[in-house]
């Protein structure tokens, strides 16, 4: 496959065209924002590590029946993907209070959910991406009521699979934001799964291993994405 052109250039991927019309390539750039793009940095690697933890996660996810973007590997750091229509909506399932949620609401960082609480958030960079529900998904014109069940159904399933799959390698799954798409009349799951778009807590120590290191600096980025890559992904660091 060759890449064209380029399409969109995000904050921290930049995606092509290819000479295939139905797959795109997903460049994972060593770029870093936070903060709606107030603070930014670049991490060295930042981006091999985020590429190789979404393939194996959007790998695991698909033996495990979920339908995802992925189609495979251009190369370390440049995913195969699906070309889907984006549903601009920010699917946040949450497992343990932290972030955001613990500034709007009294929860305290820490607070272990009893059920998943499933957040939406329009996606907008104009508008901030505030909180959306199924009557102003409604009137947007972004999703009927049948999507947004579907959505909430295959975002509870991904939490439920990533939850498991990570308490078995002693991580926390605290949060993480999911885009889905259309393909061929299908919602799939699309975008990333990494240490940009999750919180990932050592289970024994509660250390954070994902992005707020970077918000709330912490610690050193480029080490902290290592040490989550070589939990998730050891493959990559043999010989
Ligand atoms: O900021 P907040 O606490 O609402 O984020 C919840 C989760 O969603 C975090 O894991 C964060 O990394 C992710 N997120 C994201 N992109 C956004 C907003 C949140 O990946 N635009």
């Amino acid at each position: 496959i060759q890449i064209k052109e380029e399409l969109y250039s995000g904050k921290a991927k930049t995606i092509y065209t290819t000479n295939d019309p139905e797959v795109l390539v997903s460049h994972f750039r060593d770029s870093l924002t936070a903060f709606d793009g107030k603070k930014k940095s670049e991490a060295e690697k930042k981006g091999y590590y985020n590429a190789q933890i979404s393939r194996k996660l959007f790998e695991m996810l698909e033996d495990e029946g979920i339908n995802t973007h992925y189609l495979g590997m251009f190369d370390d750091e440049r995913m195969l993907v699906e070309k889907v229509e984006i549903i601009p909506i920010e699917v946040i399932p949450r497992n343990i209070a932290a972030g955001s949620i613990t500034r709007k609401y009294p929860f305290n960082e820490g607070d272990e959910f009893k059920e998943p609480v499933l957040v939406m958030d329009y996606k907008s960079d104009e508008y901030g991406d505030p909180m959306l529900n199924e009557d102003i998904a409604l009137a947007l014109g972004i999703a009927t009521s049948e999507d947004i069940a579907k959505i909430r159904e295959l975002a509870l399933n991904i939490n439920s699979i990533l939850k498991t799959y990570m308490e078995n390698q002693g991580l926390l799954l605290v949060d993480f934001k999911l885009e889905f798409g259309w393909a061929n009349g299908e919602i799939v799951l699309a975008d990333e799964i990494s240490c940009d778009t999750c919180r990932f807590w050592d289970a024994g120590t509660r250390e954070s291993l994902d992005k707020d290191v970077f918000r709330f600096n912490k610690g050193d980025v480029s080490g902290t994405y290592e040490k989550l890559a070589r939990r998730l992904v050891p493959e990559i660091f043999e010989n």
